[in-house]
């Protein structure tokens, strides 16, 4: 499996996902439907295997999701740990256990951790300046400060991050600061913290990571040496925050451990609570392999800050393998779990019910592996349509049916195989030390793309060996041709379990298979002749335009709804004087006709009652209003403005309207009847 060290287990992580909000695709994709993959391809190779996970419940943004929601933060990790185990449960997602951060036995191995490295003397001691409020009597964490940005000057700006201009931040730089609790403006004050020298480490990791893990992910190796390039500083592994794990040592009050000091330590003490009486052989027994899945923004903490943790403790092992993936978007815009703009796990298992596969294939198959990638629902339904129905779904349904249509659904007995028979078996063998290949080296998407190819197989063989027809003149050569296509539907079961763990399953129910092994992939005779299957259904089914359409419109919204709450009116312009006002000769006007203007997109022409015998007045409103909408309204527009020639119409004024928040334009209108031709002051 491994070729520098001969492992005999495989200790697989999943990131902890911090319990103040639901799951969405962007973190299936990333990190849990491939550690699910990995793990359940271990296992079903006869591996030992643990696969850990559970919530992360300290640090801010649980703080922060309770105060806007105006309960406690354990209120809110109560709820969301609940929700998230829910939502990966019914994704098939197979931790052998997901554990919380808040538990007793995590709190005190976390709390023990950080004692270890204080007593060997690990840390250093620092003071410095952190913005307090002195009305809500606390220090502020970077995200509860805003204020003005000093690169763009955007209002709302946080202490650690311009979200407006994407610049990183320190709360000191921000302009006007004010803390979010009580709106106060904080003071500096001094407050001590422990640090983590991750400077003293940076050869031993230069040495363990730029050296020893050549093989490592090119995003993940190329991360890690950009932060040893850059050199390594101390970081401050503790808090000013009451929601946390008490900084166990003297001198310490209203101090906790900071989140990513202690959320890794939870893969230590879940396993723990998992496995109280062998955790050690997992965690600190050299022939066991740690594998750490996670997604692009926590390289840093899995590859630099905890193995250096890991490291300074002296008894753990270091990871082996950090297969992080880079980021899914949606629709062409960035996940964003403020903005609401995601496609969430529990609302998706509301909107398809007994699709969790096609997600789980759709995701794999456009897996952001080496380089951000794009989640569209058109995508979705084409790779459910044209490759999970089209190939997959079909080769096994054309194979059972005609089982049961010429054998009542027993599987028939194989007679001599011919040379094409032979080559066909030969290119299906190919496959499963392709996928193994892939598996054993992360390639999750080319490797289920190999599985489909065995669908693939399947269905030309089924096309060009053409047993409908050949029933009429060969009948014992159906048989040959059936039984061999079922071996091929078995090995399909096999081959697809790790990405398609419910489709596995109702197919092995189909075929009236026990559970299945890595092993008899490529194998001919996994169904015995005369072995009796059940009555065939279909695996997957299409999904229509109108399903999809309904889920990008909801997208759409969402964009809209956020543009609008983000709208805010333009600066008011240069002060005038009443003299400049009274230029403008603004009238009322009645609108008696409107029409198009021949090959312009924009323009509508008016006819005008001005009161005055009438006048043409062009204007830019064509994709905002029907002309006939606008028959019959009146408007106000300026009458003296110098006429302008648009084709063979001279527009003679403006029409005025306004520009509303999201792109429309709206002609403005008086509030009661006013005669055509009145002075507007
Ligand atoms: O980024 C996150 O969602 C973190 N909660 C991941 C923590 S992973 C581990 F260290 F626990
Ligand atoms: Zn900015």
């Amino acid at each position: 499996m491994n070729t520098k060290k001969d492992f005999k287990r495989t200790l697989v992580t999943a990131a902890l996902p911090y319990a103040n909000g639901g799951v969405h695709i962007g973190h299936l994709s990333g990190v849990y439907v491939p550690a699910d993959i990995y793990v359940r391809y271990l296992r079903l190779k006869g591996e030992e295997v643990l696969f850990i996970c559970g919530s992360d419940e300290h640090g801010v943004p649980v703080t922060m999701r309770a105060r806007k929601e105006g309960c406690t933060p354990q209120d809110v990790v109560d709820r969301y740990n609940r929700l998230i185990k829910e939502s990966f449960e019914q994704f098939g997602i197979s931790f052998d256990t997901y554990g919380r951060t808040t538990s007793p036995t995590h709190h005190r191995v976390a709390a023990e951790f950080f004692h270890t490295l204080y007593d060997k003397g690990v840390f250093l001691e620092k003071e410095s300046e952190q913005y307090y409020d002195e009305e809500a009597k606390t220090f502020l964490a970077d995200r509860y400060i805003v204020g003005e940005c000093p690169r763009c000057h955007h209002e709302g700006a946080y202490g650690d991050q311009c979200e407006h201009c994407g610049s990183a931040l320190s709360p000191t730089e921000l302009i006007n600061p004010h803390s979010t609790v009580s709106g106060s403006t904080p003071v500096l004050r001094k407050t001590k913290h422990w640090y983590l020298p991750l400077d003293k480490y940076q050869e031993w990791l230069e040495e363990w990571i730029l050296q020893g893990h050549k093989e490592w992910r090119s995003n993940v190796y190329g991360q890690c040496k950009s932060w040893l390039d850059g050199g390594l500083l101390p970081r401050a592994v503790s808090r000013d925050l009451d929601w946390g794990i008490p900084v166990p040592v003297e001198g310490a009050e209203g101090k906790v451990l900071y989140v990513w000091f202690d959320a890794p330590i939870g893969y230590i003490s879940n396993t723990i609570d998992l496995r109280p009486d062998d955790w050690q052989t997992w965690w600190k027994d050299e022939s066991t392999r740690l594998v750490h899945f996670i997604g692009k923004d926590n390289i840093v903490f899995h590859c630099i800050v905890f193995p250096v943790m890991l490291k300074a403790e002296g008894s753990y092992i270091l990871p082996d393998q950090v297969p992080a993936n880079e980021f899914l978007n949606l629709e062409d815009n960035k996940i964003s779990t403020s903005k609401n703009y995601a496609v969430w796990l529990h609302d998706y298992l509301k909107d398809f019910p007994g699709k969790e596969d096609v997600l789980r294939y759709v995701l794999t198959a456009n897996a952001p592996e080496t380089k951000d990638n794009n989640f569209t629902w058109k995508d979705f339904q084409a790779r459910n349509n044209n490759e999970l129905v089209a190939v997959y779904g079909n080769f096994v349904n054309r194979a059972l049916q005609l089982t049961k249509k010429y054998y009542d659904g027993v599987v028939p007995s194989v007679g001599e195989l011919t040379d094409y028979d032979q080559q066909t078996i030969s290119e299906f063998r190919d496959v499963k030390s392709k996928v193994e290949q892939l598996l054993n080296t992360f390639h999750f998407r080319d490797a289920q793309k190999e599985a489909m190819e065995l669908a693939r197989i399947g269905n030309k063989y089924l096309a060009e060996s053409e047993p409908w027809k050949v029933i009429k003149t060969d009948p014992d050569r159906v048989r040959t041709i059936l039984n061999l296509s079922l071996q091929l539907v078995a090995n399909l079961s096999i081959a697809f379990e790790p990405f398609l763990p419910f489709s596995s399953k109702r197919l092995r129910d189909m075929l009236q298979l026990p559970a299945c092994v890595w092993a008899d992939l490529g194998r001919t005779d996994i169904l015995k002749a005369g072995h009796q299957l059940a009555a065939p259904e279909l695996l997957f089914e299409k999904i229509d335009d109108e399903v999809v359409d309904t889920q990008v419109q909801k997208l759409a919204d969402m964009v809209k709804a956020n543009e609008l709450a983000a709208w805010k009116p333009e600066p008011i312009a240069e002060t005038v004087n009443i003299d400049d006002f009274a230029k403008l000769d603004i009238r009322v006007g009645l609108v008696k006709d409107c029409i198009k203007v021949p090959k312009k997109d924009k323009l509508l022409q008016f006819t005008i009652d001005d009161g005055l015998g009438g006048r043409a007045i062009v204007s830019g409103i064509a994709q905002h209003y029907q002309p006939q909408e606008l028959i019959g309204k009146e408007v106000l527009f300026i009458a003296n403005l110098a006429p302008r020639k648009f084709g063979n119409v001279v527009s003679q004024g403006m029409i005025l309207s306004a520009l509303n928040a999201d792109g429309k334009l709206s002609v403005t209108g008086l509030d009661r009847e006013v005669k055509p031709g009145c002075k507007v002051q």
